[in-house]
């Protein structure tokens, strides 16, 4: 059954469509910027007419779903950026769904791009104070969907954010906006170009105090049924390629919707190998996403989407 293409297609068991794949894009203040990210060869920081632009070649190439990160021009101790109406982001999703109503805009939730300590919430002694940060993690969704959101996902890693965001989302009339929670995100130095894209790293101290240690993957699957019991409608992995099994004990466990983010440091390995010559990189990250696939993710956030959809 693996003779010709057409033999083998009768019995391959996963399929990768750019339907599946959700772009992540970095949104910056200022006019008609396009500016690389040094770790991240081919990924730009957009402002706003630049990341509109971006939406119409998205759609064209099938790309369907986008997850929004802003970069504040300035940060502070509370993070008001994130929470502001008229931040970057929320000034981005108004564009965006302007001009692309069909374009799915997810946004990534979280504080760490608009503190000034690059933590993931509010500190207080010298610790990221939880419940205090939960929420303004709430007021932070509830602004991405007045702006007009289609999807909220919370990638700060407290407990009880999702619960919070679900019953204020609800009270403020967006009762149909899905959260996708960052369920099983792991303390990883695979978030390095991620960090220096958003100017986030943490001024003190790591974030080992609120993301997983990479060691766990039953609590992976504990972290990822506490947000569907509190209202996640897709719980998710991240990074993908080191943590496969987790995606797949995770699918087999909640039967849930499973998104895995391909980060960063995925995407920076496999551009330097592949600028390098050393491998084939159109092969090389279809295998990679295939694979995320495979062991059960049903969609991907991936840096390679645009790409992907045009090797596919
Ligand atoms: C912040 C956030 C991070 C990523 C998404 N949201 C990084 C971090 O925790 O420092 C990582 C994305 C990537 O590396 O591509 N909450
Ligand atoms: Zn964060």
């Amino acid at each position: 059954m693996r003779r010709t293409k057409v033999l083998r297609d009768l019995v391959r068991e996963t399929d990768l469509a750019p339907s599946h794949l959700v772009q992540p894009l970095f949104v910056v203040t200022g006019e008609g910027v396009r500016e690389e990210v040094p770790s991240m060869p081919g990924v730009e920081r957009l402002s706003i007419s630049e990341l509109v632009a971006e939406g119409t070649e998205l759609q064209a190439a099938g790309i369907g779903s986008v997850v929004l990160f802003g970069i504040p021009s300035e940060k502070d101790e509370a993070g008001s950026g994130a929470y502001d109406p008229e931040g970057v982001v929320q000034l981005g999703v108004r564009a965006l769904k302007e001009a692309h109503p069909d374009l799915v805009v997810i946004t990534d939730v979280c504080m760490c791009e608009y503190t000034s300590h690059g933590h993931c919430g509010v500190v207080r002694d010298g610790e990221v104070d939880n419940d205090l940060t939960i929420e303004l993690l709430a007021k932070t969704a509830i602004s991405h969907a007045d702006a007009g959101a289609d999807v909220v996902a919370p990638s700060d890693m407290m407990d009880g954010r999702v619960g919070a965001i679900r019953s204020q989302l609800d009270d403020e009339g967006h009762s149909s906006v899905p959260i996708i929670a960052y369920s099983a995100k792991y303390a990883s130095a695979y978030y390095g170009p991620f960090r220096e894209a958003a100017e986030s790293t943490p001024e003190f101290g790591d974030r080992r105090g609120y993301q997983m240690d990479p060691a766990n993957a039953r609590e992976g699957v504990r972290e990822a049924e506490l947000d569907l019991a509190e209202g996640a409608d897709v719980v998710m992995v991240k990074p993908a390629t080191p943590y496969l099994d987790v995606i797949r004990r995770v699918k087999d466990a909640t039967g849930a919707p499973v998104a895995a983010f391909q980060v960063s440091g995925e995407y920076a390995m496999l551009k330097a190998a592949a600028r390098n010559g050393w491998i084939d990189e159109g092969r090389a990250v279809l295998e990679t996403l295939t694979s995320i696939r495979r062991a059960g993710a049903d969609l991907v956030l991936t840096y390679y989407a645009k790409d992907a959809a045009t090797w596919l």
